[in-house]
């Protein structure tokens, strides 16, 4: 018959087994905090969104590779300094664009000449960057990972570096039933993370959806915005995908051409892509080059410019149409935590 005493040390014994057996299959487990789920990577088309551009059916997300894409977009491993991930200019609090410099800062603090846009939505996009220099989703990191103003790495480096991390390998097996990692691999699993990234439920659309109400200043701003910004920046994505000169001053220093770059044509010149204006709030400064600080004075721009809107608006005006943008901010995006960083338990 056992006694007490000797039945303490055997259970503290097998409870230590077993908290250090939980432990380490918590510290091995690629899909630690906030595991992703089946139902996490749903893809549901939101009611009043059209097909998406992105052909889903041809890189359908799956728990795997998604959670390989939110790994690597958080992991500065892609960087040649180690210390840039996309998420150091890709900051979810801000819609995934970068809150405090107009231009995007890369590896050694190197500057850009853009400043860093949202991410949200990217399935419905023909097109990407200011300029719509790419037009596929899944090549888009190529840009930042090799541009020597962003993460400065090569192609070929990159995959020796997740090839030779067992972690990695270990997760493009689960993910592509491949443990020879490719540039393909790279890029789908990227993709599947951003595929999801999609903001649709802003007081905005509840209020589509007749689930909330706007205050008076609110509706007088959806009025304005109506008459004077939905050609170009059209509901739901807020944003006609097409590429325009808005009569802003060019800035000698940065020398860009915008769409003129891509297109060589003339008549593009220093025309940019419409950007989306949903969680429009969190993501200043605004315009390609990040040159407003805040919303009052994107509205002093279009209250002045002959471009754009024919209409003046005086102060209240701009309150009103401010108080409208402020209605597209989703805060069931900001804080979705299948987007969230999985190395913050
Ligand atoms: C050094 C800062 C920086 C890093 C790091 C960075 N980006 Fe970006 N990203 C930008 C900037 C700036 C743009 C806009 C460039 C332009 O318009 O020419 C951009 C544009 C994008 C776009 C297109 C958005 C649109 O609507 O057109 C996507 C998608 C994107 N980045 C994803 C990523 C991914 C994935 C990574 C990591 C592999 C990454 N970025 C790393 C700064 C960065
Ligand atoms: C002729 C098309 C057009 C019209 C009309 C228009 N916009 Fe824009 N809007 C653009 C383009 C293009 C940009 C990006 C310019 C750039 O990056 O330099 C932009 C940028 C913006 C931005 C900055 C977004 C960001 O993330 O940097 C806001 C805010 C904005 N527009 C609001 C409005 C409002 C409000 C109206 C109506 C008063 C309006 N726009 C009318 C084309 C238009």
């Amino acid at each position: 018959m056992e006694t007490e005493f000797t039945m303490k040390p055997k259970l503290l014994i097998l409870s230590s087994i077993l908290f250090f057996v939980l432990l380490s299959a918590f510290i091995m487990d690629e899909n630690p905090y906030f595991k992703i789920t089946n139902k996490d990577i749903v893809f549901v088309n939101p009611k009043g969104f059209p097909k998406p551009f992105y052909d889903l059916s041809k890189n359908k997300p799956s728990v795997e590779g998604f959670t390989l894409g939110r790994k690597l977009f958080y992991d500065p491993i892609l960087s040649a300094d180690y210390f840039t991930s996309c998420a150091t200019c890709h900051q979810q609090f801000a819609a995934f664009a970068h809150i405090d410099h107009p231009l995007s800062h890369g590896i050694g603090g190197r500057l850009g000449i853009r400043n860093v846009p949202s991410l949200q939505n990217l399935i419905w996009k023909d097109a990407f960057m200011a300029d719509g220099a790419i037009n596929h989703l899944d090549l888009q990191p190529l840009a930042p990972i090799t541009s020597v103003s962003e993460m400065g790495e090569n192609l070929p480096n990159v995959i020796k570096k997740l090839q030779a991390n067992s972690t990695y390998k270990r997760m493009f097996y689960k993910a592509f039933q491949d443990s020879t990692i490719t540039t393909e691999m790279l890029m789908k699993s990227l993709s599947q993370f951003l595929s999801l990234m999609i903001s649709c439920n802003s007081r905005y659309d509840k209020f589509i959806a007749g689930v909330d109400t706007f205050t008076s200043i609110e509706e007088k701003g959806l009025n304005l915005f109506k008459s004077n910004c939905v050609t170009c920046h059209p509901p739901p994505l807020f944003t006609d995908n097409n590429y325009y000169n808005i009569g802003l001053k060019p800035d000698s220093n940065l020398n860009d051409n915008g769409r003129m770059t891509i297109t060589s044509f003339k008549e593009d010149y220093f025309k940019f892509k419409t950007p989306s204006l949903r969680n429009v709030e969190m993501t200043y400064p605004y315009m390609h080059d990040g040159r407003y600080r805040n919303l009052k004075e994107v509205m002093n721009h279009y209250a002045a410019s002959q471009s754009c809107s024919n209409k003046k608006f005086d102060d209240s005006e701009k309150t009103e149409l401010i108080a409208f943008l402020k209605t597209l901010t989703d805060m069931d995006y900001l804080h979705d935590r299948r987007f969230a960083d999985p190395n913050t338990y």
